[in-house]
């Protein structure tokens, strides 16, 4: 008989982690209330032995696989919140929760990360330095669970942290990464145009401010258009427009509500004041007035160079050159930003799509699903990755 080596200890875990994802798929729970999902995580963790385990939030869980020999320590995070969508896949395991599901894939970043951490625990034998495993609560929501762990001090001590997203539009084989900006600060903008309501039939007795909300809309337009340097990255987009009751009653006030998206720091300070200053133009030369708001998001992920390269590498080595590919990046937002600022680190993508059997559903679909191959891809990266920093050969 001989020893199993990690590879086939993490084959006969494929199983498993296939398992716990279907289990958590079945019993979503939204952001800020994954109290099932982290007594699940924590109870699960609790049964490999050796792992400090702490809750830094009520929904979020760590876990410290601390060797006690001199060593970096190294942090990976999964999300664990779902979102407010009926699912509409007819798999025998779909949300047993009505109008919650988890249509993002954060159940097999969580599956993945339980599987990573009872590999690595049964070997810790041959591991320096610490592995940080957080189980982040509240990436679909603001503020975000990130920040608040990374104000708990998960951070602490951690050398380099990686992260990552399973994505349905990337088919299943590949790994995804970039190096530097990958994904962009989603900040959300609330305007309010106040006119003045009456008759329909005498708009010469009101201020109207359907009109002066139409051109603000189109006013903003010009921000991105005009104003930003076309190499950068910029989207200004109008996402609701809220007025009026019936036909014949002009109201008084209209609502705006949008989202920017940049990635350059100046960029990302100075359009909310150019927003602003067309608002209050526009509103002024009809003698109506405004509000305007602005809630920043989460930073944009930029991802470090050093550790993008070492995980593309570790990537390569497992799977093979062709396997892993290089993203362009996207204006989505991610608060995995928030532990970027804390330590380099890097965020990559596992394919998880697979045309052939129609599994190209975009995330945050109610028929979105993932090929759960990709789960096993990313266990082993994760496991390969820890190796590299913290194993017998490490580099
Ligand atoms: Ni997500």
């Amino acid at each position: 008989m001989t020893t199993p080596t990690l590879d086939t200890a993490a084959a006969a875990l494929r199983d498993q982690v296939v398992a716990w994802r279907r289990h958590l798929h079945r019993h979503p729970e939204l952001s800020f209330h994954e109290h099932e999902t982290a007594r699940f995580v924590e109870a699960t963790l609790a049964t490999f032995g050796g792992l400090e385990l702490s809750r830094p939030t009520p929904t979020s869980v760590l876990a410290r696989l601390i060797t006690g020999r001199p060593g970096p320590t190294l942090a990976f995070r999964a999300d664990i919140d779902a979102l407010p969508i009926q699912e509409e896949n007819s798999h025998d395991f779909v949300s047993t929760a009505p109008g919650v599901m988890h249509a993002c894939g954060h159940d097999g970043h969580t599956a993945v990360l339980l599987g990573v951490a009872r590999a690595l625990t049964e070997r810790r034998d041959i591991l320096v330095g610490e592995l940080r495993f957080i189980f982040q609560h509240a990436e679909e929501v603001l503020p975000g669970g990130a920040q608040a762990l990374v104000d708990a001090g998960v951070m602490e001590g951690v050398d380099l942290i990686v992260g990552q997203h399973v994505w349905s539009t990337l088919e299943h084989g590949r790994i995804g990464v970039k190096e530097g900006a990958m994904m962009a600060a989603p900040d959300t903008f609330f305007i309010t145009v106040r006119g003045r309501g009456g008759h329909a039939a005498e708009p010469d007795e009101t201020v109207d401010p359907i009109p002066v909300a139409a051109q603000v809309v189109m006013a903003l337009q010009t921000i991105v258009s005009r104003t930003v340097d076309p190499i950068e990255p910029a989207v200004l987009s109008v996402t609701q427009f809220h007025a009026g009751t019936t036909h014949n009653v002009i109201p008084e006030e209209a609502k705006l509500v949008g989202t920017v998206r940049t990635f350059d720091k100046a960029l990302r300070a100075r359009i909310p004041k150019d927003m602003e200053r067309i608002v209050k133009g526009i509103t002024e030369a009809h003698g109506a007035e405004y509000e305007f708001a602005w809630q920043d998001g989460y930073r944009p992920v930029i991802n470090d160079a050093g550790v993008t390269a070492r995980v593309a590498a570790v990537a390569r080595t497992l799977f093979g050159d062709e396997r892993v590919v290089t993203l362009e990046p996207t204006m989505g937002g991610e608060d995995f930003s928030a532990y970027l600022e804390k330590a380099p680190g890097t965020f990559f993508y596992t394919g998880a799509g697979a045309a052939a059997r129609g599994i190209t559903y975009p995330h945050h679909h109610p028929k979105f699903d993932i090929d759960e191959t990709s789960l096993d891809m990313s266990l082993k990266l994760f496991v390969a990755v820890a190796l590299d920093v913290l194993g017998p050969d490490r580099s």
